[in-house]
Formats: C-alpha cells, sequence, structure tokens
C-alpha cells in the first residue's frame, strides 16, 4: 500500500529526531517530479495540495486521483501521504470525504476556542476513517494562498490544548515565514520551540520551509519539528530552469512535427526533483 496516513511516518521521525518533507504539487509536472525524488532516494513522502491548487487543477477527487495514477504508472513503491495543506473547516471536511490520508484544518485566524472546537470536530471525523490530522496554532507569516499570517509565536497553553485534542501533528509559529524571508527576519526562534517541544509530544511541523538557512532548519528538526513544509523553493526552481530553457533559445526549436510542449516543461519538471531530493538530505530523512 504506497498511499498511507501519515501517523507512523512522522511518529517515527519525532522519536528519531528527522524530518520528512512536505512538498505542494500544482499539476502533472510537480506531481511527477516530487514523486520521482521520493522514489530515487527511498523515502516516504507528504505530497500536499493548498486549496488554491485544487481549484486550479479541478477539485480535491481529481487530485487524489493524479496522485493515485501517477504513483501507479511511474511504479512509485515508497509511502506516500496526500495531504490538504491549509484547509479551512469545509475544505478539510470534503477531502475526509473524498478520501485523502491526512488533513490540514488550519483554523488559526478563527477566535481559539472556535479553532479547537473545529479541530475536534474533524479530529473526530477523519480518525473514523484512519486519516490523519494536522492543526495550527499561532500563525505562520506570510501569505499562502490569499491568507496573510502575521506570523506571532505560538502560544503554549494554547498549543498544549490542541494538542489534546488528538491531533497527528501541529504546526507552530516559531518566526516562520510562508515565501520569501525579508532582509530584516530574526530567524527562528528556539526558545519558544524548545518550550513547546518540552511538553508536547505530537509531531511539529514547520511551514514556510522555503529560505531558511540549512543550519536553522537541521536544529529546529533536531528539537522536535518532524515534518517540513516546501513550496516556494520549488516554484523558484521551477520557474529558473523554464526561464533558462527559454532564454537559450530552445523554446523556438521546431521540428518536422512542430513545437513540442513537453520539451519546454521537462527542465522544470528536473529541477523540481533535484530541489525535492536536495531538502530530503537536509531533512535526514532515512531510507526505507
Ligand atoms: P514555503 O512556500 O515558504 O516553502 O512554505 C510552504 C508551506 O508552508 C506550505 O504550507
Amino acid at each position: 500500500m504506497v498511499l498511507t496516513n501519515g501517523n507512523e511516518i512522522f511518529n517515527n521521525a519525532r522519536k528519531g529526531k528527522y524530518a520528512v518533507g512536505a512538498f505542494n504539487i500544482n499539476d502533472l509536472e510537480w506531481t511527477r517530479g516530487i514523486l520521482a525524488a521520493a522514489q530515487e532516494t527511498q523515502t516516504p513522502i507528504l505530497v500536499q495540495t493548498s486549496m488554491g491548487a485544487a481549484k486550479y487543477m479541478g477539485g480535491y477527487e481529481l487530485c487524489l486521483h493524479l496522485v493515485q495514477d501517477t504513483i501507479k504508472s511511474m511504479g512509485i513503491t515508497v509511502p506516500v501521504v496526500m495531504h490538504l495543506d491549509h484547509g479551512n473547516y469545509e475544505a478539510a471536511k470534503e477531502c475526509i470525504e473524498v478520501g485523502y490520508n491526512s488533513v490540514m484544518f488550519d483554523g488559526h485566524d478563527l477566535p481559539f476556542d472556535e479553532n479547537l472546537e473545529k479541530t475536534k470536530e474533524i479530529v473526530k471525523l477523519a480518525h473514523a476513517k484512519g486519516i490523519s490530522v494536522e492543526a495550527e496554532v499561532g500563525s505562520i507569516g506570510g501569505t499562502e494562498d490569499g491568507i496573510t499570517g502575521a506570523g506571532e509565536l505560538a502560544d503554549v497553553e494554547e498549543a498544549k490544548t490542541l494538542a489534546a485534542t488528538g491531533v497527528d501533528y501541529l504546526a507552530v509559529g516559531i518566526g516562520n515565514i510562508h515565501g520569501v524571508y525579508p532582509e530584516n527576519w530574526q530567524g527562528l526562534s528556539f526558545d519558544r520551540l524548545k518550550e513547546l517541544a518540552d511538553v508536547i509530544d505530537t509531531p511539529l511541523v514547520l511551514h514556510g520551509g522555503s529560505g531558511i538557512p540549512k543550519e536553522q532548519i537541521i536544529k529546529a528538526i533536531s528539537m522536535g519539528i518532524s515534518k517540513v513544509n516546501v513550496n516556494t523553493e520549488l516554484q523558484l526552481a521551477f520557474a529558473k530552469a523554464t526561464r533558462e530553457y527559454i532564454e537559450a533559445g530552445h523554446d523556438q526549436d521546431v521540428d518536422a512535427k512542430g513545437y513540442d510542449p513537453r520539451k519546454l516543461l521537462a527542465p522544470g519538471t528536473k529541477a523540481i526533483t533535484d530541489t525535492t531530493i536536495e531538502r530530503i538530505k537536509w531533512f535526514g530523512t532515512p531510507s526505507i
């Protein structure tokens, strides 16, 4: 069974002080690129769709089928978790219905009591079907799919309360930001991470995994981060490889059969694979 929930994978990661990468997909090329990296490194991986990416691709059911069928056609044998990234209440419920392996209910912008109640509801629905749940406490800075977080640090008591709902992993705000980090970024708050990790056994999640210096990522993993989310690095790598291909004039290479769009997409797909492999190595994910 290649598709699986994230419980064992991330609990093992927390115990073993390594992390497993969670990579966002946007289309077939990203899906193939990321799965190829997991297969090449023989490591488990989490493939995730934001609400916006799922809307772009045609809905959650299509995304699940895309991943299932790509796993089959590529002969992928490593464990893959199909996950909803930053879902609202309705999206989380839909993905549970559709059969994702794991959902994030992101209630950080709700009053805490409402975030708590809705997280409990999602945990109940998801666990009844063997689906993992991620919740978020303390907003992650930057903008993701139109949702902007100010980036405050997670409150330790709130984090403890949310962890007690039985969520399988908990995203914590520790100064991390989605997208490109500003010049004056203060770095991760290891003090807050220690306070959180000391009292919470649940695997902790670091969002905004692009652009954080490698040493800080490695230190955070050694302190209890078990899942690291990466999207922006893949966007940048894909765009750079495609731009270089065009700038070299290859998009003008027209043979007897005409212009081939598959050739245009190939360098970007390879860049996704290479970047994903590089990050898997940073995270210390062991081969299975
Ligand atoms: P980056 O886009 O900063 O890599 O963050 C990805 C993320 O956290 C997705 O939830």
